[in-house]
């Protein structure tokens, strides 16, 4: 039997009940999905019925064309419910099996299996010390070049400070240039002083590098750098800063602190600083006693430094300093070899690692 021969009423309501009744046993989407194809994909049994329209006779195709038309509206309607009823059974019964128990303790993940490096870690801590201090950070290169690391630090071309860097330095260029991997964060003064009008707050951590290797040097270490450039900054804005800096970095309430003379060519006057401890059994006691160690170099900017960056020394002054980040995370978390430091070492990393998740705030507390 043709479709074509399809009366209305008769083979018609076969078709339909036919239809409804599969609609009605699809037990689940793909099943249903095939019913649909069947009657209404591009060889659809009610598809073919819309086509055969084209052939019939006018007056037939009307009253025809309503009928196959109510069937399609009714098999489509049949669908769609069939359609939600199986998407509900179906989520339904995902409900009932996928249950999760939120009670369940967290699995140990890479989260708990990484550590955080101590050097991070004592970055991290310097920099959310010197942020609530109103200090901002900034950065500059590894590779620097040699006027920056040195020149416009007021280290001229002969100047004995270019051998106590040990410098790594790269081939000349053409013009006679050459760059270097920079041997102290000092560079990034300059760079800042460049770009950014006065009054300036900023710290500047990062990798610094001499050629130099024993059990308390590295060829790569780490420092960061201060700078504060306003029209009336003096020594003791310096001195108060480092105080409250060492305070908060080693977690006290006082610290003895010693300001010795020194020179840097960048800084006039200049200053080291040592720090008083003690020693108690095998523990290092920071703060008290009478022994010294000597942790940061600062001094007020040298106006030949403000003259190199187009500041005019009678209108501005300020202070630097530049610690040691690898000498402080010795002293303050009691590791005694920075070899140990660089040496991708998983089982030191886990002894004196951070937790990802422990972050240093002052709030919080540094180190906990
Ligand atoms: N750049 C000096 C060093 O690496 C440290 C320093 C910085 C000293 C700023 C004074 C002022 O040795």
């Amino acid at each position: 039997m043709s479709v074509l021969d399809a009366t209305p009423g008769g083979d018609l309501q076969a078709l339909e009940n036919e239809l409804l009744e599969a609609i009605g046993a699809a037990g689940d989407l793909n099943a249903l999905e095939k019913v649909r194809i069947a009657a209404l994909g591009k060889k659809g049994r009610i598809s073919l019925l819309m086509k055969s329209l084209g052939t019939m006779a006018p007056e037939e195709r009307k009253a025809f064309g309503q009928t196959v038309n109510g069937l399609k509206q009714r098999v489509s309607d049949a669908l769609s419910a069939r359609k939600d009823h199986l998407d509900a059974a179906e989520l339904a019964g995902r409900l009932a099996t996928e249950q999760v128990d939120i009670s369940l303790a967290v699995r140990p993940g890479p989260l708990r299996e990484g550590r955080i490096h101590p050097v991070s870690q004592v970055m991290d801590e310097i920099n959310e010390i010197f942020a609530d201090l109103g200090f901002s950070v900034a950065e500059g290169p590894d590779i620097e070049s040699d006027y920056n690391n040195f020149t416009a630090l007021n280290i001229p071309l002969e100047h004995p400070a270019r051998q106590e860097h040990d410098t790594f330095y790269f081939n000349e260029k053409a013009d006679g240039s050459r760059r270097v991997l920079r041997t102290h964060m000092s560079p990034v003064q300059i760079r800042t002083m460049l770009q950014e009008k006065p009054p300036l707050r900023i710290i500047a951590p990062g990798r610094v590098y001499r050629g130099d290797s024993d059990q308390t040097h590295t060829p790569m270490f780490h420092q960061v750098e201060g700078l504060v450039i306003d029209t009336e900054t003096h020594m003791g804005h310096l001195k108060w800063v480092l105080e409250e800096f060492c305070k908060a970095i080693f977690e006290v309430d006082i610290v003895k602190m010693r300001f010795r003379a020194s020179h840097f060519p960048f800084t006039e006057p200049s200053m080291e600083v040592d720090i008083g401890y003690t020693m108690v059994g095998n523990e290092m006691r920071i703060g008290e006693g009478d022994d010294w160690l000597e942790i940061l170099g600062c001094g007020m900017v040298h106006p030949n430094v403000l003259r190199n960056v187009n500041l005019d020394p009678e209108i501005y002054q300020g202070f630097a300093f530049g610690v040691g980040i690898d000498r402080i995370a010795m002293l303050k978390y009691g590791m005694p070899d920075l070899r140990a430091f660089f040496a991708a070492d998983l089982r030191w990393l886990k002894h004196y690692g951070f937790l990802p998740l422990d972050v240093p705030t002052l709030a919080g507390g540094l180190s906990r």
